[in-house]
């Protein structure tokens, strides 16, 4: 799947987004190894500390009906329903990325019409990990 059509797959999922907060709406899609897509947004909470981010909504679907080998993951955010800047994961998902994936797994984000594409590896170089 091109990186193009992960990310319009990225933008259907803002809709989801349960943001009455930030009003901030985030979308990811996430494609694993055997070629399925998972889809996350973000779902905000009155507690904010219990927000789960788009990113972590996608892995955690993924994770529970058993995949654990992904390729690349799409992050759109939008506050006006333009997708005019980018919205890179933050530190949190970038561990849980880091948890499932090699330094080869890539990130995808988009600002208009232009994708951007980085290596987890550049994005988070020096993860937490217990062994
Ligand atoms: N958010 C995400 O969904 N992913 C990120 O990587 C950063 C932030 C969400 C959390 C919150 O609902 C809103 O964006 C504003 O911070």
């Amino acid at each position: 799947m091109s990186d193009n059509e992960l990310i319009e797959i990225a933008k259907k999922a803002c809709e989801n987004s349960y943001s009455p907060y930030s009003k901030f709406r985030v979308g990811a899609a996430l494609l694993c190894k055997d070629g399925s897509v998972f889809s996350g947004c973000n779902i905000e909470n009155a507690s904010f500390g219990a927000t789960n981010c788009a990113e972590r909504t996608a892995f955690f679907s993924a994770v529970a009906q058993g995949k654990r080998d992904f390729l690349k993951i799409a992050v759109v955010g939008t506050s006006d329903g333009r997708f005019n800047s980018v919205t890179p994961p933050c530190g949190i998902c970038r561990q849980v990325m880091s948890e499932f994936c090699g330094k080869d797994f890539r990130v995808i984000l988009a600002e208009n019409d232009n994708l951007i594409s980085l290596a987890l590896d550049e994005l988070f170089p020096f993860p937490f990990c217990d062994f």
